[in-house]
């Protein structure tokens, strides 16, 4: 657990949508590497490269199993935004191409598209998820090649139906790409029932390392998919005109990857699935629930948040006041309270200007570890906040 500060109140930490919160199992996982088998990967045949390959393949059956596809179909990145990239620049787009996206994307699924691509944006309401009829309007009007959407929204808690929304662009013949970085820590992922053609999530955000990800693929899309970047560890053979690509997965892992964290990613893995599913997401429901109650309630502040009964545990604040900036609120809560929120435009700015938030927000973001008491003691000090400054 995180440690306390000097306030004597117990820390609270409702950043979960930022990072989560590392169990001990993740953190021996890595310590285990660092000190008792330390070396590279797949480059040598002496005893502690060998436990290291061996390792580092077994967290990609983990993750496979975690994701609900084969080994193969997982690649190993350094979070959703390496992946996302990934098939951005991997996959053929001429300036032509058009790739749909839903106005309520975070950054990281909106440049990679837009430095290659025409964009053709969905509309939605801000707490709404992406409507079908809509996606279907927007292909008809602007044939894209690809639709990328996230499936849950960082700002809203918003959660999109995948399987329903790859089904329309499969139907047209459109190639889908998930950001599912909101919702891998929250429900199992089963990629080969989605539907969809690429997958990619970050491990900081489901209790694993910072420096992880993943992007998992139909293995027809990632023969497809061009390496972007390439070196050691990508190739089987090198002459002085050219070189032969490894198989897939291996072609796309160039360089020493973060061999400690991908086993700690393995390790975070574990963790949640050995939790019964049932009772993390009643859990969830719980905190949501209370949110969205308490939320509602705060005088000054106009709470962002989905209406699904299945929507993240998540919800954004925007202060009607001038002088109460979501930032001073962020920093009251942290210095006054020892309670850890984010605050800012949540690196979705398209959705924040369409919320008339332009000043920002104040995301209150819980997880597994988050109490009912977590949530009612953050929403009385904003409430204190907004009463005190309004
Ligand atoms: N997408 C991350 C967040 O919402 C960075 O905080």
């Amino acid at each position: 657990m995180l440690a306390s500060c000097g306030s004597g109140k117990p820390l609270r930490y409702l950043d979960s949508a930022a990072t989560t919160l590392k169990p001990s199992t993740v953190i021996e996982a890595e310590r285990e590497y660092a000190t008792s088998y330390t070396a590279n990967i797949h480059r040598g045949h002496h005893r502690l490269s060998e436990i290291a390959s061996e390792k580092y393949e077994t967290a990609r059956e983990v993750m496979g199993r975690f994701v609900g596809t084969a080994p193969r179909n997982i690649i190993f990145t350094k979070n959703a935004t390496e992946s996302i990239n990934m098939v951005a620049n991997g996959f053929g787009f001429t300036r032509s191409d058009v790739v749909a996206l839903p106005i309520g994307e975070h950054h990281s699924n909106i440049l990679p598209w837009m430095r290659l691509c025409e964009l053709a944006w969905i509309e939605h309401e801000v707490c709404a998820p992406v409507d079908g009829r809509t996606l279907e309007e927007v292909i008809a009007t602007n044939r894209p090649r690809m639709f990328v959407f996230s499936s849950g929204s960082n700002v809203t808690g918003a959660v999109n139906d995948i399987r329903t929304l790859c089904a329309i662009a499969a139907r047209h013949g459109i190639s889908t790409c998930v950001d599912a970085s909101q919702t891998a820590s929250h429900e199992p992922i089963e990629f080969d029932q989605l539907g969809c053609d690429f997958l990619a999530f970050s491990g900081h955000k489901m209790f694993g390392p910072p420096g992880t990800g993943v992007l998992a693929g139909r293995p027809e899309a990632l023969e497809r998919l061009t390496p972007y970047v390439i070196g050691g560890g990508s190739v089987a053979s090198v002459t002085r005109d050219g070189f032969v690509l490894r198989d897939v997965p291996y072609r796309f892992e160039a360089g020493t990857p973060n061999i400690s964290g991908v086993i700690g990613l393995a390790a975070a893995a574990q963790f949640l699935s050995a939790m019964p599913i049932e009772e993390r997401r009643a859990h969830l429901v719980t905190l949501s629930n209370q949110m969205s109650e308490r939320g509602v309630r705060i005088p000054g502040a106009r709470s962002l948040m989905s209406d699904q009964p299945d929507r993240l545990p998540l919800v954004s604040f925007a202060f009607s006041t001038p002088h109460i900036t979501s930032d001073t609120v962020a920093t009251s809560l942290s210095e006054n309270h020892n309670i850890m929120v984010r605050s800012g435009s949540m690196c979705a700015h398209p959705l924040v200007h369409r919320a008339g938030a332009d000043g920002g927000l104040l995301r209150v973001s819980a997880h597994l570890y988050n109490s009912l008491d977590d949530i009612d003691e953050t929403c009385n000090a904003i409430e204190e906040f907004t009463t005190r400054f309004s």
